[in-house]
């Protein structure tokens, strides 16, 4: 799959080998590298993460990200492709490489990552949208291998069967761990039989899949599965991460368990944050990013601070757009912004002058921010 492009801070690179290149469905690859031993270190990831790959494209390098689907205990780096139409740069990309390629793979990044907790008996669910289903496919395979105690429930939207990617992976996990793995598939443009099948992963689906699924709770039998969900994962389109977080989040699950990535630009809140605040036009922004200091001026404090500076073309680094990723994290050095929430900073972080910059409402005429702090 194909995520945001690259966000803002500087990578590094290593030429990796292709050591297998699959197709999956009519426009999904799945492809590995190997990592020599020198590289291990460098190349230690945590699932749910991305890596990003630099290729030429119509004599020009571009670089896109593209989600793992290997879990780390695996030792090796498989990534899941879309290509999305004949004339996009991972056609091009996937049309050039063989077995045996060497292609530039960047370092292990990305902040869609869970805290391991082996010893715990936890219920998490997963939604997967398309090709979001490669970081939720790391994700449940280091689950399934790493916490022998915690079940798994994955909620997987597809145009058709013919469309899903990484069905046998999924089946053998169902065939090796059946006691805490269920996957459900969901067609949108495929008739099946059963309209619970049938139709997007979407609001209504979160009701009824909670109602159809998640109901009784063999080991408590005075909750339900959903009552006992600790964790969910969900990845895909934003209209579809946007309805699901916030169907989950108003069937109870609090919004710091509730863990998501963009596979595109999408310029919406996944949370509304409804706050009246005094209207301030022409601010003043200072900021230094990727080593450079920049100077612009915002129009006025309607929109925060992350989407404004978005908007003008500036590459700030996010991911979550929803105080929860932290990767948007700045100081602020001067002036006065309100943060509407946070789930990262600490306490202490923030006496320290950070911010989320996805989250921040600007409150003076001029405000000078830093994003580079290491
Ligand atoms: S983009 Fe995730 S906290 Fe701002």
């Amino acid at each position: 799959m194909e995520n945001l492009s690259s966000k803002g801070r500087q990578i590094e690179f290593h030429r990796l080998k292709l050591t297998k290149k699959q197709q999956l469905t009519k426009s999904v690859f799945s492809v590995e590298f190997e990592v020599p031993p020198s590289l291990k270190d460098k190349y230690k990831f945590e699932a749910g993460q991305y890596v990003t790959l630099k290729f030429l494209w119509r004599e020009d390098f571009v670089q896109k990200d593209f989600s793992m689907t290997s879990a780390p205990f695996e030792g090796k780096i498989s990534l899941g492709i879309k290509i999305n139409s004949a004339e996009s740069p991972a056609n091009s990309l996937i049309e050039h490489i063989e077995v045996g390629s060497e292609v530039e793979v960047s370092v292990p990044r990305g902040r869609f990552t869970l805290v391991s907790k082996p010893h715990e008996f936890r219920t998490i669910v997963g939604f997967a949208g398309g090709i979001g289903i490669t970081p939720i496919l790391s994700h449940f395979k280091n689950i399934l291998f790493n916490e022998p105690r915690t079940r798994l429930f994955l909620f997987y939207g597809n145009k058709s069967a013919e469309d899903v990617a990484f069905r046998s992976e999924l089946n053998e996990l169902k065939i090796k761990y059946p006691e805490r793995f269920e996957v459900y598939h969901f067609y949108s443009r495929e008739k099946v039989g059963n309209g619970i099948y049938e139709g997007r992963l979407d609001e209504k689906k979160v009701a009824l899949i909670i109602n159809q699924f998640l109901l009784l709770d063999d080991t408590d039998e005075e909750s339900t599965i959903w009552d006992a969900v600790d964790e969910v994962l969900i990845c895909g389109k934003g209209e579809m991460i946007k309805a699901l977080a916030n169907a989950c989040y108003k069937h109870g699950i609090p919004k710091k368990n509730i863990h998501f990535e963009l596979f595109q630009e999408f310029n919406e809140d996944i949370f509304p944050v409804e706050k009246e605040f005094p209207l301030l036009e022409n601010i003043e922004v200072d900021f230094k990013l990727l080593g450079n200091q920049h100077h612009t001026t915002l129009a006025n404090n309607k929109i925060r601070l992350l989407q404004q500076l978005l908007i003008q073309g500036f590459p700030v680094p996010y991911s979550c757009k929803s105080g929860i990723c932290g990767s948007c994290e700045c100081i602020l050095e001067e002036g006065e912004v309100e943060l509407l929430e946070n789930e990262y900073l600490t306490k202490k972080e923030e006496a320290a002058g950070k911010i989320l910059a996805c989250m921040s409402v600007v409150l003076s005429k001029k405000i000078k921010v830093n994003f580079d702090l290491v």
